[in-house]
């Protein structure tokens, strides 16, 4: 079998295109322009590409985008007072801190300092809590845009065995959360897992955020699985720089019905999700 590949870059660009459309009829019809503010600590070369894309892409579908590059020695109190003023912002509709931050700044603290609403992350303990008990919050973006892909390929996702391989707070455990809501049986696993090839092997949906490269070999691929790639990894092969995902691909897709490549899966997905998301608490706070 060979896998149909899940493009997301080019379901990134729809998604981006109906963000834009939307923020076109919020500026028409009522005026509001919506804002994102992006925090940056520190001189990470990794975080830097991120926050210079996402700026980019923030401006491209009509959004305020605003950048704040803070030194890596700033203090605590002068990032949380930056987080409040930004809180108190009308104009700021969204708000992402990079991670991860420099060692002496707490990162708990910090995430929870952002306004519940305004966390475009979904990381504040409050969004994390209200997409575990199922109801209406802000998602983090990199497993929202795994599960647009997935049931745009699916349709229902109902009664599918799905496990996520990787427990961060970030991907792993939200992933988690919203493949139940989607009624799926999901198993996480993680470093300890005894026999995760076993357990990889009875899924019909493999979610692959561990960030170890090549990780997931295909025979541990159910014939016809979906596989989801979150893995961004950066190697040396043949003298050259490549970019390869926590599932060796080549012989994941010859086992696999779907999965999604790198670049171009789930990458793209996270900052499309990241600008419908400050569309939404935009909505939200101007009712
Ligand atoms: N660092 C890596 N991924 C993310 C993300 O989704 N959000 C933030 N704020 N930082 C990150």
């Amino acid at each position: 079998m060979t896998a149909t590949i899940i493009d997301g870059k080019a379901f990134a660009a729809r998604v981006r295109e109906q963000v834009a459309e939307h923020v076109k009829r919020l500026k028409t019809d009522h005026g509001i322009k919506p804002g994102l503010a992006v925090v940056l600590v520190g001189e990470d070369p990794a975080s830097q590409v991120y926050v210079r894309s996402k700026g980019k892409m923030t401006v491209e579908v009509g959004m305020n985008s605003v950048e704040h590059k803070l030194d890596a020695d700033t203090s605590e109190a002068d990032l949380l007072s930056l987080i409040d003023q930004l809180n108190n912002d009308p104009e700021i509709h969204g708000i992402l801190v990079q991670l991860p931050l420099p060692k002496h700044l707490d990162e708990d603290l910090v995430i929870n300092s952002v306004a519940p609403e305004k966390d475009v992350d979904g990381f504040h303990i409050s969004n994390v809590g209200l997409l575990g008990t199922g109801q209406k919050s802000m998602v983090p973006c990199t497993p929202l845009g795994c599960l647009m892909m997935l049931r745009d390929h699916h349709g229902s996702l109902s009664g599918m065995d799905a496990v996520v391989i990787g427990r961060s707070n970030i991907v792993g455990k939200p992933m988690a959360q919203l493949l139940l809501g989607d009624s799926c049986t999901v198993t996480i696993a993680h470093s300890r897992t005894k026999d995760l090839a076993d357990v990889v092997r009875r899924a019909d949906i493999v979610v692959a955020a561990v960030g170890r490269p090549e990780m997931v070999p295909g025979d541990w691929i159910k014939p016809g699985a979906t596989v989801i790639d979150v893995g961004i990894n950066r190697i040396e092969r043949d003298g050259k720089n490549k970019l390869v995902g926590d599932a060796d691909f080549d012989s994941c897709a010859a086992v696999a019905g779907a999965i999604t490549p790198v670049p171009g899966g789930v990458g793209p997905m996270t900052i499309a999700c990241l600008l419908a998301n400050t569309v939404t608490a935009c909505c939200r706070a101007n009712g």
